[in-house]
């Protein structure tokens, strides 16, 4: 793939004195106390901003941290604990600009830190008028937030059409080739991992896909949405049931070419998205009505495990993570595991509201996701992401 890339600006000298801002993607788990619990795409935004800084440009900074309520800045959607990470890993101070939009003040050869983008308002919707004035802050865009790349929001997608110049930063250029090199020529069996909760945020991804890969395994509420597609029924589960007749296409399109879209055989559900909810063990065939289906069963993790462990390529979409080992751990105790999480859920929830609202959102997952919670994702980053630069798209050529 042909993308402008920021180094390449750098080395035609073209970066010297222009005023630079970078969309890293520094959506990082936090404890209670605001304390970042994981700090890898913090340390992998590194390189671009030490790039535009050697180079001479005056910085900025920018990321979405959670998902805020737009105009409404709360103290925990800050970037403040990041602005200190980031000071500490450049050795610099790294000031935080709050209200930017309409103009930051950075110098050539300083970096500062715009606070969340995503309370602006028009953030989400891709906002003309505000991706304009974002793309009037600089002489250069770098697009370096691969984990957010999937999103048309103003700061990742607008912005790259109004400003002077876009391109793509080291992280986000380093993922393009890494996912082109896998799919141009993989080990097989390619498999590919997409979770999230729609398929409509993933569609293009999912076709593209299945038109290459020998099993796409999809997780959270594109499962649920492929179980209706394979004619299950899945309860009070969050799915697109618009969205059915795409997911069948993808099914058979695999099915074609010989491929396959692994569909649960069996699934945890509760009747409520709640800690105390007991959650039973059920083959996907019985799904009632008034279930929340919340995993995989033990059946199909075993399914799963196996044709992962076959696999030659692994590419796992960003977008969601997968938590295979955990999710069989919980249910090799029967299903405590799979408590203990909710009970753990249920403490977190109440601690962050914005998380709170994600979870609800996302209920149903099989493969769980996270925000800006969890530690023990944050630690299955650290130990599967061996380089940074490998912090959302994971390629394991066996
Ligand atoms: C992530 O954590 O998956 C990315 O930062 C994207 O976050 P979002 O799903 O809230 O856009």
């Amino acid at each position: 793939m042909n993308v402008i890339r920021f180094s390449d600006l750098i080395a035609q000298g073209r970066v010297a004195g222009q005023r630079v801002f970078i969309r890293a993607d520094l959506n990082v788990p936090q404890d209670d106390d605001g304390r970042i619990t994981e700090d890898t795409r913090v340390r992998a935004s590194v390189p671009c901003i030490q790039m535009a800084l050697d180079a001479g440009a005056a910085v900025m900074v920018t990321s979405h941290l959670g998902r805020p309520t737009e105009g409404a800045f709360k103290p925990e959607d800050s970037l403040a604990p990041v602005a200190q990470r980031l000071g500490e890993l450049l050795g610099r101070d790294v000031p935080l600009v709050a209200d930017w939009v309409d103009g930051v003040d950075v110098k050539p050869g300083s970096v500062v830190l715009l606070e969340n983008c995503r309370v602006n308002k028009g953030e989400k919707k891709n906002s003309e008028e505000l991706a304009r004035k974002m793309a009037a802050l600089c002489d250069i865009f770098v697009h370096d937030a691969f984990g957010t790349a999937h999103r048309a929001e103003a700061s990742t997608y607008g912005i790259a059409q109004y400003a002077k110049v876009a391109c793509a930063g080291p992280l986000l250029a380093a993922e393009i080739d890494a996912i082109t090199k896998a799919l141009a020529n993989p080990k097989r069996p390619l498999l590919a991992i997409v979770a999230g909760s729609k398929v409509s945020t993933k569609l293009t991804i999912l076709q593209a896909l299945s038109k290459n890969v020998d099993g796409l395994i999809v997780g959270g509420g594109i499962a649920n949405t492929f179980m209706l597609a394979a004619g299950l029924k899945i309860g009070k589960s969050l799915a697109e049931p618009d969205l059915v007749s795409e997911a069948k296409a993808v099914i058979e399109s695999m099915k074609a070419r010989g491929a396959a879209v692994p569909i649960p055989v069996d699934v945890v559900t509760a009747k409520a998205f709640a800690a105390d909810a007991p959650a039973t063990v059920k083959d996907a065939a019985d799904v009632a009505d008034d279930d929340l289906i919340l995993d995989i069963g033990p059946k199909t993790a075993e399914i799963l495990a196996q044709q992962l462990k076959a696999a030659g390529t692994i590419v796992e979409r960003p977008g969601g993570r997968l938590r295979v080992r955990r999710l069989r751990q919980g249910h090799r105790d029967g299903g405590q595991g799979h408590q203990r999480e909710q009970r753990l859920q249920h403490r977190r929830r109440r601690r962050h509201p914005g998380g709170h609202r994600q979870v609800r959102r996302e209920g149903g997952l099989h493969l769980h996701r996270r925000r800006r919670l969890p530690r023990s994702a944050g630690r299955q980053d650290a130990a599967r992401v061996r380089d940074p630069a490998e912090a959302r798209c994971r390629l394991k050529q066996a």
